[in-house]
């Protein structure tokens, strides 16, 4: 067993005139919370079910947890669960008729059925509502319960394809908190797809963007900041001379210097320490009250990926 649970190699898939996946090279090891993240139309979807197994690679290759995608599908299925666009959830019947359906697709026996049943229903906040008619619940409670359903059969790893879609803040955070909480009670690798920065930040160890069928970057959120954004410095003082300010342009690091009424905008080319700035500064008669250092927001990052390479 390797200890890569999504390893892809120049994964491709067109249709007719459209590379929806084109050549995807990815390697996610287990136990991570990967957030794969791109625009509408970016191949999110696609590659979740070229991962399992329900779409042919036009080209390449993808395994799933050791296994080959193009011959070893059932092994893929029977380890994973998923919660995708449609899901799945049968309105007429209550959450555990619905939980217990599948259960007995995926063997379960009746105790070890009822008892995880049990555990997950209490998981997501639903045990109280488990003899109701699931038709009438909200979105949020049933995108739960379509969790649940993923996770019935203990997988090692849950493709959520958007699992938050069409859902209110409130509902949002909550599924979020209480997958994070899951995840790390049962070591469960997720691959989830989404088009929004924040959840991919609050929620992904690892997030790979994607956009018209191809990966840009892969990074955990923090190192995508660093990587892409661009290091600032803001310092409040007072002093800032035409000569103070020369002095500061002439530093290698510096790449540009925007002068406020009682601050500086310093841009860095890269992550320096700032102390040779400040030192700088103060020999050059400035008065430094304050340093912030700051660094671009994912979303910024994010943007900045989608215009590169246009
Ligand atoms: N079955 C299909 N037939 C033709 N084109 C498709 C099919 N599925 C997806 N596409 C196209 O592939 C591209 C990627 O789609 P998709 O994977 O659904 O993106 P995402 O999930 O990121 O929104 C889009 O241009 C979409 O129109
Ligand atoms: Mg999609």
């Amino acid at each position: 067993m390797n200890n890569l649970a999504i390893y892809t190699d120049n994964l491709t898939r067109t249709f007719k005139t459209v590379q929806a996946v084109d050549h995807l090279s990815l390697e996610v090891p287990r136990g991570v919370i990967f957030g794969f993240l791109g625009p509408n139309g970016a191949g999110k979807t696609t590659t979740i079910r070229l991962l399992l197994g329900l779409l042919e690679p036009t080209n390449g290759k993808a395994e799933v947890l050791g296994f080959d995608t193009r011959t070893q599908a059932d092994e893929i299925r029977l380890r994973s669960g998923a919660l995708l666009e449609h899901a799945g959830i049968y309105e007429r019947l209550n959450a555990i008729d619905n939980l217990d359906y599948y259960g007995r697709i995926w063997h379960l026996p009746q105790d070890k059925r009822q008892a995880r049943i049990k555990e997950l229903l209490t998981h997501f906040g639903l045990w109280d509502r488990r003899q109701e008619t699931v038709g009438k619940w909200s979105r949020g409670m049933k995108q739960k319960l379509a969790e649940a359903r993923a996770l019935l059969h203990h997988p090692a790893l849950i493709f959520l394809d958007e699992p938050t879609a069409g859902l209110d803040p409130v509902s949002a955070a909550a599924l979020r908190d209480d997958l994070a909480a899951l995840v790390s009670r049962e070591g469960v690798t997720v691959f989830l797809t989404t088009h929004n920065l924040a959840e991919a930040e609050k929620l992904c160890d690892l997030v790979g963007v994607i956009r018209q069928g191809q990966l840009l970057t892969v990074g955990n959120p923090a190192e995508l900041r660093a990587n892409t954004g661009t290091p600032r410095v803001e310092i409040v003082g007072r002093g800032f001379t035409e000569a103070v300010i020369a002095s500061i342009r002439s530093h290698p690091e510096v790449a540009q210097v925007e002068q406020n009424e009682n601050n500086l905008l310093v841009e860095l080319h890269s992550a320096v320490s700032t102390a040779p700035l400040i030192n700088l500064l103060v020999q050059a008669g400035a008065e430094v009250e304050e340093v912030r250092k700051g660094s671009a927001s994912l979303e910024e990052v994010f943007l900045t990926l989608m215009e590169e390479e246009k």
